[in-house]
């Protein structure tokens, strides 16, 4: 143990989180401006309460820093201009971070905990946060000389936790690749080098093409439990527009890329799809909640098993986060909660040898047709059209496949769903299963239902997560 407050990774499962502390307990301006005389010059009376002028830099960085010392036992300091965090809003996503880590929802590593920090920026505040709260090691990125100094010097200036940080330029790339290249696949290795290549392009297509972020900084062999990453929100330095109602300082390097955020953690997919497991979650904070939505269908397609979000509420801003795994997802979150969704879909990845695609759309007829539901298999669009009774339904969720002598005909077999003089009973489930061939080895699984509004709706996500189970452990490594 290297210092007082250290300690690995929570229980899985453990209901005793520590939370952000300043959720329900916001800092006291008085209190602080009488325990610190640096910090008094900054605090007024207004409306009965101690407040500070947002709109000044001096303020907020010295506020930053007494928060810092007094919460966390950690010495701080920025130069003029330099992007200046709050402490509570950062607060927010590292506890975020350690949820995950505790949550079940993937498989759990003993050991330490060793997080990889993209952008760390001058004030190195994730590492600083992490080190302290939970006793978390850390490798910091960054590419801007000032950015690299003074998160040094912020680490030195606290030897309680130095230890463990590191501070890495992503501009310098290692010698070796990321990925020992015994363990690349020939797509892997055509990745990789289409990245590689990009680095310091300028590109007109809003692509992220600055320095590395992942992929060239990670060191060959180096395993992390997470990455997190406050990237650079805007397109240009004007949208930054800086909020008049705060002053939290920030150079264009730290504000801007090109492409925006999206770019720049459209580039950490890109990365982590190479990574893949080398990292237990990828994480990062977004500004824009629109972004939310391309950045999730762009992780379905290349194949995650888990995505998750959340949003960051502190005082009048909001954040996003947004986090996703290669991981194997623990078995009992496999089956999905019931939701009234109409078109549902997951991969199925890692796909056997001796198997293809038709091989699969079979095994979905048969799936259905064993619990007695009508199916009608169409090999040239690669779709089963299904109508399950509730009762058919209901024995797929509770018994898995049931007895094929069991089959009862509904007659269906003869109709079109494309057709629209199609009449389904009402308390029959009518919906249609594609399969696509996303790569060699990997397929996507798509279900639309074909009456949104149906009373039986709900039982959708069920039978189509039991059909996941079902085709993952038949025909996935
Ligand atoms: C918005 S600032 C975040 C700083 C700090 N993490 C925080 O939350 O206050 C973004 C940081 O990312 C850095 N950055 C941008 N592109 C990067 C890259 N490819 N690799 C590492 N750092 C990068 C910038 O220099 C800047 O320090």
């Amino acid at each position: 143990m290297r210092n007082g407050k250290k300690r690995g990774r929570s229980e899985p499962g453990s209901t005793k989180k520590p939370r952000n502390k300043y959720s329900d307990n916001p800092p006291d301006f008085a209190s602080l401006a009488s325990l610190y005389p640096s910090f008094k010059p900054f605090v007024f009376f207004s409306g009965g309460r101690a407040r500070i002028d947002w709109t000044d830099y001096n303020a907020t960085r010295e506020l930053t820093r007494i928060l810092l010392l007094h919460d966390h036992g950690v010495n701080w300091w920025i130069p003029d201009g330099q992007l200046c965090p709050t402490v509570p809003n950062r607060s927010n996503y590292i506890h975020w971070i350690n949820d995950l880590l505790s949550s079940e929802v993937i498989q759990s590593l003993g050991g330490e905990v060793k997080g990889f920090d993209i952008g760390t920026g001058a004030n190195c505040i994730y590492p600083l946060l992490g080190a302290s709260l939970f006793g978390w090691s850390f490798v910091g990125s960054d590419f801007t000389a000032v950015a690299l100094e003074w998160a040094e010097k912020n680490v030195k200036s606290n030897p309680h936790i130095s230890d463990l940080i590191e501070i890495r330029d992503s501009k310098v790339l290692p010698q070796s690749s990321s990925v020992p290249e015994s363990e690349l696949t020939i797509h892997e290795e055509a990745e990789i080098s289409a990245t590689v290549q990009s680095i310091n392009l300028v590109d007109d297509n809003q692509t992220y093409t600055e320095p590395a972020v992942l992929l060239g900084v990670v060191k060959e062999n180096e395993t992390f439990d997470f990455c997190m990453s406050n990237p650079p929100f805007f397109e240009t330095f004007e949208e930054s527009g800086l909020n008049p109602k705060t002053s939290c300082g920030g150079t264009p390097e730290e504000m801007v890329c090109n492409g925006g955020e999206q770019a720049f953690v459209s580039c950490i997919i890109e990365d982590s799809t190479v990574l893949r497991q080398r990292f237990r979650w990828y994480t990062s904070m977004l500004g824009k909640k629109a972004n939310l939505k391309l950045l999730i269908s762009k992780l379905w397609q290349v194949g995650v098993t888990i995505v998750k979000t959340t949003e960051f509420v502190q005082g009048q801003t909001s954040r996003w986060g947004l986090a996703w795994s290669f991981m194997p997802t623990a078995r009992k979150i496999i089956a999905p909660p019931v939701v009234k969704k109409s078109v549902l879909s997951f991969m199925l990845e890692g796909i056997k040898r001796q198997y293809s695609a038709v091989d699969v759309l079979q095994s979905v007829e048969e799936f259905f047709k064993s619990c007695g539901a009508s199916c009608k298999l169409n090999s040239s669009t690669f779709s089963v059209d299904i109508v399950a009774s509730d009762d058919q339904c209901n024995s797929i969720s509770k018994n898995g496949i049931t007895d094929v002598d069991s089959v009862r005909s509904y007659g269906y077999d003869k109709q079109s769903l494309d057709g629209s003089s199609l009449q389904v009973p009402e308390d029959n489930l009518s919906f249609r299963i594609l399969v696509f061939q996303q790569m060699p080895g990997t397929l996507l699984i798509k279900g639309s239902l074909q009456q949104k509004d149906s009373p039986l709706s709900g039982l959708f996500s069920v039978v189509f997560g039991c059909l996941e189970e079902s085709l993952k452990s038949k025909f996935c490594r």
